[in-house]
């Protein structure tokens, strides 16, 4: 079945291959992301293919521009059916020199961003009866991350809001669950490699992946895939670790 999906974070990495491979299974796409120049040439490469998607540069902590970018992907496919709720930042900073503001930005983007998100789109999936949202969180909320308290605790509170929207929606036909990623290949995960040069290259990394390779996109693109389906309606309040056996 078509659904229309929004998929926040969809200029690069997760998000870009979760957009990709939603459109190229026939849903419609809503590419979000505050990197304008490349959602928009990702979604008309994608438009090119012959696949249906709409971009939007928008941050997500902006509320109100992300409530006219959903209006108008009303607008454009009709009513929201499912969300992944997938951008975020991170940075590295020692806990005692983290300043209020460098926290803070980290809560607004990553954990107030998702709320917004999640609660400007779920009415219409209320309305409907049936709706999927999956965010994405990290494995650093379930094992912590040195110099990363700020990034650790906002996905934490994104796998908290997604147990609690999972319990209070349930009964609506909305499922809500999370994937924590661990090592995904993308321009985040490339970033971290050259914060201060101790950090091993992903590559070097692999030793630590009990199946021996890194993530790919298209890894947490099919578990989204597969949680938004009709057949995972009795998944909910759930982390689905796609992490290669990193973290059981
Ligand atoms: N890559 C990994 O190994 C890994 C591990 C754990 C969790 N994650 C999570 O996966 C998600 C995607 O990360 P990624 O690795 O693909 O990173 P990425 O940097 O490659 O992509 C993130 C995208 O989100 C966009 N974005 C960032 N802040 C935004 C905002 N305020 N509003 C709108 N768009 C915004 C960026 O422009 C970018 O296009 C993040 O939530 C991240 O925390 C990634």
């Amino acid at each position: 079945m078509r659904r229309v999906a929004i998929v926040t974070g969809a200029a690069s990495g997760i998000g870009l291959g979760v957009a990709q491979w939603f459109a190229r299974a026939g849903h419609k796409v809503a590419m979000m992301d505050r990197n304008g120049e490349a959602v928009r040439s990702a979604s008309e490469e994608l438009n090119a293919e012959g696949h249906l998607t709409v971009a939007f540069e928008v941050d997500i902590a902006d509320r109100e521009n992300l409530g006219v970018a959903i209006e108008k992907t009303r607008a454009a496919f009709g009513p929201i059916e499912v969300l992944i709720a997938n951008a975020g930042i991170s940075e590295y900073k020692p806990f005692l020199e983290m300043e209020v503001a460098e926290w803070q930005r980290m809560l607004d983007i990553n954990l107030t961003g998702m709320f917004h998100s999640i609660q400007l789109a779920l009415p219409d999936m209320v309305a409907a009866g049936w709706g999927r949202v999956v965010t994405i969180s990290s494995m650093s909320a379930q094992v912590g991350a040195p110099n990363m308290a700020h990034y650790a605790a906002s996905k934490g509170g994104v796998t908290s809001l997604t147990k609690a929207l999972a319990r209070e929606f349930a009964e609506k036909g909305i499922t809500v669950n999370t994937i924590p990623p661990a090592i995904v290949h993308t321009g985040l995960s490339r970033r971290t490699e050259e914060v201060d040069g101790t950090n091993p290259r992903i590559e070097a990394m692999v030793q630590a992946v009990p199946v021996k390779r890194i993530g790919m996109p298209e890894d947490i693109a099919s578990a989204c895939e597969w949680l938004c389906s009709d057949g995972a309606s009795y998944v909910t309040g759930q982390e689905i670790n796609v992490n290669g056996g990193m973290y059981c």
